[in-house]
């Protein structure tokens, strides 16, 4: 089994990055499974804590998910042109200590949304930019950037209109590609 873990740049009840990634996880092939590994309990990083006797649990356990994990999926929103802090901090702490990055070698992609027009493109380059140095081979084309969020879920949390499902699904696909390239 492909393990996918799914990084939301969000820690809102209601967030729709989380509804999108409920939905996109419906769409990977049999022998894949996501699942959403939460990023809201770390405390934020200090190199202090690098030190073996002061590395908070909440690190320990998150650093051990990605690990056992596959693969990334970063679903966020952009906050002032960037990504938000939350997310920041997460990529942050699988980092360190240094040489000994959890995120070394495995496969990424990144889907970004807003409720505006700008799909919040500002955010997932900003991503991309740590992503180079991560080393994280990232899915290129498609691009994800959903635009105008707010209107794309029924009242069950169902993407509603079928050109956005099909454009998801290629990424996906793409997605899928890019980590059996990595495995074999
Ligand atoms: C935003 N929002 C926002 N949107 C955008 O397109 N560009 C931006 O720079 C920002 N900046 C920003 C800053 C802060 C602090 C907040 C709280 C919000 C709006 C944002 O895109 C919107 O709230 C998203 O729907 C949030 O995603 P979730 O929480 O629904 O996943």
């Amino acid at each position: 089994m492909v393990k996918i873990g799914i990084l939301i740049g969000s820690l809102r009840k209601e967030s729709f990055s989380r509804k999108l990634a409920e939905n996109v996880s419906a769409l990977f092939p049999e022998g894949y499974e996501t699942e959403i590994v939460e990023i809201g309990n770390l405390p934020l990083y200090n190199q202090d804590f690098d030190d073996y006797n002061n590395v908070p649990a909440e690190y320990t356990t998150f650093r051990n998910k990605i690990k056992e994990i596959n693969a990334v999926l970063f679903i966020t929103p952009e906050y002032n042109r960037s990504v938000p802090a939350v997310l920041k901090n997460a990529l942050d702490v699988g980092s360190r200590p240094y040489g000994k990055s959890v995120w070394d070698g495995k496969p990424a992609a990144v889907i970004s949304q807003s409720p505006g027009n700008l799909s919040a493109f500002g955010a997932n380059h900003h991503l991309r930019q740590s992503l180079v140095v991560l080393n994280m081979p990232t899915v290129q084309q498609p691009e994800a950037y959903i635009a105008n969020v707010a209107t794309l879920f029924d009242e069950n949390g169902k993407i509603n209109k079928q050109d956005t499902i099909q454009f998801l699904q290629s990424f996906v696909d793409a997605f899928v590609d890019l980590i059996k390239k990595y495995q074999s």
